[in-house]
């Protein structure tokens, strides 16, 4: 891990692979402190060269090397690659290595954790395994023998098709697997353990049938059912929308409970969070049944985008996983809301992609450099990169995109390639040119696009001026101009859309903007009309135009999109936080009179379209309103925040409850009427915890006692946290008894505490830490604590004094040694200092600068500490 001073890879650097493998053979003797690995692999000289096989490899011990039948010692090994000295074209190498799968606290390579073990390879873990060329464009076929106790492992699996199995005497028996398809190292998985399995199967279009397997902890088996239905649904969904059938004739999902990550696509084997797998009423609520089918349809469909067409190297990484989120995101948009889901997108972005593109971490969706690939699964290459995606979706159509994709398997099935080819086929499919579009992949940073208008009353001319800029970013200075997709229209006086077909982008709802400045011009309009922009958030981009108050009260009434509407309430509330926050004593009463006006009529929605009801009822997080700001005035705007949402409870008081009396559901079924319902419910509970203290302790105490479900008794809970209502403590307790032997809902009640405004927070933290379900080694945890602490709890960790600041360094300092995967992520809300203000910006940089002097300092935080320090 030590590693004084990492080089950066570019992307500029990349070579071809010196030496090609076609063909790997493993054999694995699990032990928990010793497992011997041997691995055969058919090696060919790729090009006309002379130079020495060099192989990666870390943490692990040599045994020894055969080349072509012969034991070899001329090589030469490092902590970091083997060297062995080859002239030969065609070879057979034959490594052997010890691991310690028990010492791995990492979850990276081959660990042991739970009694079981289990691997996790993307990106570069492979090499944690054994010495090999492990790059994404090196592709083999695998055979895979596991040697293990059987009565403690009774199930050994990895990729691909069970082809043997076998006993031996001394208790032990052993599975041979074998993956028919080529893949790269990144792939590969073993998983050898005691599971309950949940077994089903798909028959797919063409008639072939599938054996699903769900690998869960003994005693779970109930909780598979939902991620099995999600499975069945998101394979059919592969099949109709884009056309394409899964190609092996099993799936494995196996759920664990220690994993860095939500979950990882192997071939033919996944492995996945048990938090994205395991459900039920009782301990789950309707947002991790969304989830879990959300993540198991990422996973499934990165079986086509992501294993059959691979990257060529980890700079294309939004290759695979833009594209991947956007298919997840449109397969969850058709099981449920589309608006609904489109908000929720919308809202990673501006709350923490925005945050990374005003961070040192900014980054374009391509990077151009990494010392720790692992630091780039971020929302910009993850999220923004299915912004880039889903902007070609528009820019060529459903249809259109569809003959892309078609074009992009029929040329690179079975390779590794470039986001380049990617949009070539998009392209080539199409004939319209992406040449400018190919920008997004290069350029960071959050564009603006400044809109301005102007109405001649005497002519009936109405023309709407839209500028783009990109500010320079930490990462690139200089911006150009990019080809930005932006839906729009236009209402008149009575909310009616104007329609004139003389206007081409009026006829299409859309200006393709390519230059610095373009207008779009109507005429004979009777009165100025009001610009409804940037439809279903057809671009990652920030607007700016000065819409009155009335006109954002119009489009929340009246625009065609369902999102525009949600996105102007929005903008209403933004305001009024905005203006509380800047001037506390003299509020702008008009503008609060128009949010009160505008909000009061959204409640007419509940019934007719509950799910946009819910989320217009909302308002922004501190998140996102800090992405408005130049500097984040902590403490007025997070007073302001809750002052505004404490004028909307106690104004509208009886329509809350109103609205919380009528959202009746019977038994727990996770369906969209119900959960729909249950969100309206907890909502207005969230609002009436602020009103008569008396009654909201009464509708608090009967949903928490009475609830059949993990929703309502959570939304108790947060509505009681929320609130700072007295009860809050004992509810926590009595939930804390109830499931404290269920770890993920555990993780809920260790969240709930370190979210918690209080003043004492501080002190509270310790003894978090100190409680005996605790565990460093567990990031679902660590999450649940630090993660909960740094990115949500605004005033603790925040605090003028620098305690919330220290308190995180300090842990991320333990953290490093045991995981830096996570550590490196959990340190992110300090990497973010620059729209603070300059007394915490020096706060957080000094402790910025303490994790830097650490002497063993992993690379994963040495090159987020070094980038936000400079
Ligand atoms: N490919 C996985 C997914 O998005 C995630 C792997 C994350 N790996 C990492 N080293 N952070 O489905
Ligand atoms: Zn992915």
């Amino acid at each position: 891990m030590s590693v004084s001073s990492p080089i950066a890879k570019k992307r500029s650097d990349y070579q071809q692979p010196d030496f090609l493998i076609s063909h790997v053979d493993m054999v694995f003797h699990l032990d928990i402190q010793k497992t011997r690995v041997i691995t055969t692999c058919q090696f060919s000289r790729n090009g006309e060269h002379n130079r020495p096989l060099v192989l990666d490899g870390e943490s692990i011990t040599l045994i020894k090397v055969v080349l072509n039948d012969n034991l070899i010692s001329d090589y030469d090994v490092n902590s970091e690659q083997l060297t062995i000295p080859t002239t030969e074209d065609e070879f057979t190498l034959c490594v052997e290595t010890v691991i310690n799968p028990e010492a791995n606290k990492t979850l990276e390579g081959l660990y042991f954790s739970a009694g079981a073990y289990c691997t996790q390879c993307e990106a570069e873990g492979f090499r944690k395994i054994t010495y090999f060329l492990d790059r994404p464009d090196v592709l083999a076929k695998y055979d895979v023998t596991i040697y293990a106790d059987k009565a403690r492992y009774p199930h050994l699996l990895s990729n691909g098709n069970q082809i043997d199995k076998g006993q031996l005497d001394d208790g032990r028996h052993w599975v041979k697997w074998q993956d028919p398809f080529n893949k790269p190292s990144y792939l590969f998985a073993l998983v050898a353990g005691d599971f309950d399995l949940l077994t089903d199967n798909f028959m797919t279009q063409s008639g072939r049938n599938v054996a699903l397997e769900l690998y869960v902890d003994k005693g779970a088996l109930d909780k598979g059912h939902h991620a099995i239905a999600s499975l069945k649904k998101a394979m059919a969904w592969d099949e109709q929308v884009f056309g394409l059938e899964y190609d092996l004739d099993i799936y494995m999902v196996v759920a664990v409970d220690f994993f860095n990550m939500g979950a990882m696509e192997n071939k033919g084997l996944n492995v996945f969070n048990s938090k994205f797998v395991l459900a039920d009423a009782e301990s789950a609520t309707d947002d991790d049944f969304f989830n879990i089918e959300a993540v198991i349809g990422h996973e499934y469909f990165h079986n086509w985008t992501g294993n059959r067409v691979t990257c060529r190297d980890w700079f294309q990484l939004s290759l695979k996983e833009g594209l991947t989120v956007f298919r997840d995101q449109q397969f969850s948009a058709d099981m449920s809301s589309p608006v609904f889901n489109r908000i929720k997108n919308v809202q990673i972005i501006r709350e923490h992609q925005f945050a990374e593109d005003a961070s040192a971490m900014a980054h374009p969706i391509r990077p151009e450099e990494v010392i720790e690939m692992n630091n780039f699964y971020t929302v910009t290459v993850y999220d923004k990169g299915a912004e880039v995606i889903r902007m070609m979706h528009t820019l060529l159509g459903a249809d259109g995109f569809r003959k892309g994709m078609d074009l992009y398997f029929a040329r690179f099935d079975g390779q590794a390639v470039t986001c380049d080819d990617f949009v070539q086929a998009m392209q080539d499919a199409t004939g319209i040119d992406l040449s400018q579009f190919r920008l997004w992949y290069s350029q960071s940073g959050t564009p603006k696009v400044t809109v301005s208008d102007e109405f001649d009353l005497s002519t009936g001319r109405y023309t709407l001026t839209f500028g783009q800029m990109t500010p320079p970013t930490a990462d690139q200075k200089t911006k150009q101009a990019l080809h930005i997709p932006f839906r729009f229209e236009l209402l008149d006086e009575q909310g009616v859309a104007i329609s004139d077909d003389s206007v081409p982008e009026l006829k299409a709802k859309m200006i393709e903007l390519t230059q610095d400045v373009h207008s779009v011009s109507v005429s004979g309009l009777n009165a100025k009309p009001t610009p409804s922009l940037l439809h279903n958030f057809s671009a990652p981009v920030k607007v700016d135009y000065a819409y009155t108050h009335q006109q954002l009260s119009s489009i929340i009434l009246y625009s065609g999109d369902e999102f525009a509407r949600w996105d102007a309430s929005q903008s209403l509330y933004s305001r009024c936080i905005h203006n509380l926050a800047t001037a506390p004593d003299s509020p702008d009463n008009a503008l609060f009179d128009s949010m009160l006006d505008s909000i009061g009529g959204v409640f007419a929605l509940a019934d007719t379209n509950p799910a946009l009801a819910a989320a217009m009822l909302s308002i922004p997080s501190f998140e996102t309103l800090s992405q408005q700001v130049d500097e984040i005035q902590v403490e007025a705007l997070y007073h302001a925040q809750r002052s505004v949402r404490h004028l909307i409870a106690t104004a509208l008081s009886d329509k809350w409850l109103t609205l919380y009396n009528n959202q009746v559901v019977g038994a727990y079924q996770y369906k969209a009427d119900d959960v729909d319902k249950r969100r309206l419910r907890n909502l207005s509970l969230s609002y009436l915890v602020q009103g008569d203290a008396t009654q909201a302790s009464e509708l608090l105490h009967a949903q928490f006692s009475q609830a059949d479900n993990m929703t309502d008794s959570l939304g108790a809970l947060k509505a009681a946290q929320y609130g700072k209502l007295e009860q809050f403590d004992q509810l926590m307790v009595q939930f804390e008894e109830r499931w404290r032997h269920d770890p993920l809902v555990l993780d809920k009640w260790f969240a709930l505490h370190a979210n918690m405004e209080r003043s004492d927070i501080l002190a509270r933290l310790p003894l978090l830490l100190s409680h005996e379900k605790f565990s460093l080694d567990n990031p679902n945890r660590v999450r649940s604590v630090l993660g909960s602490f740094a990115f949500y709890n605004v005033l603790g960790f925040h605090a003028i004094d620098g305690s919330g600041y220290k308190f995180l360094a300090d842990y991320l300092l333990k953290l490093n040694s045991v995981n830096p995967q996570v550590a490196a992520r959990v340190i992110t809300p300090l990497t973010q200092w620059q729209k603070f203000d300059p007394k915490r910006q020096e706060l957080m940089r000094y402790q910025l600068a303490r994790i830097a002097d650490c002497k063993e300092l992993s690379k994963d935080l040495i090159e987020k500490v070094s980038k936000s320090l400079n």
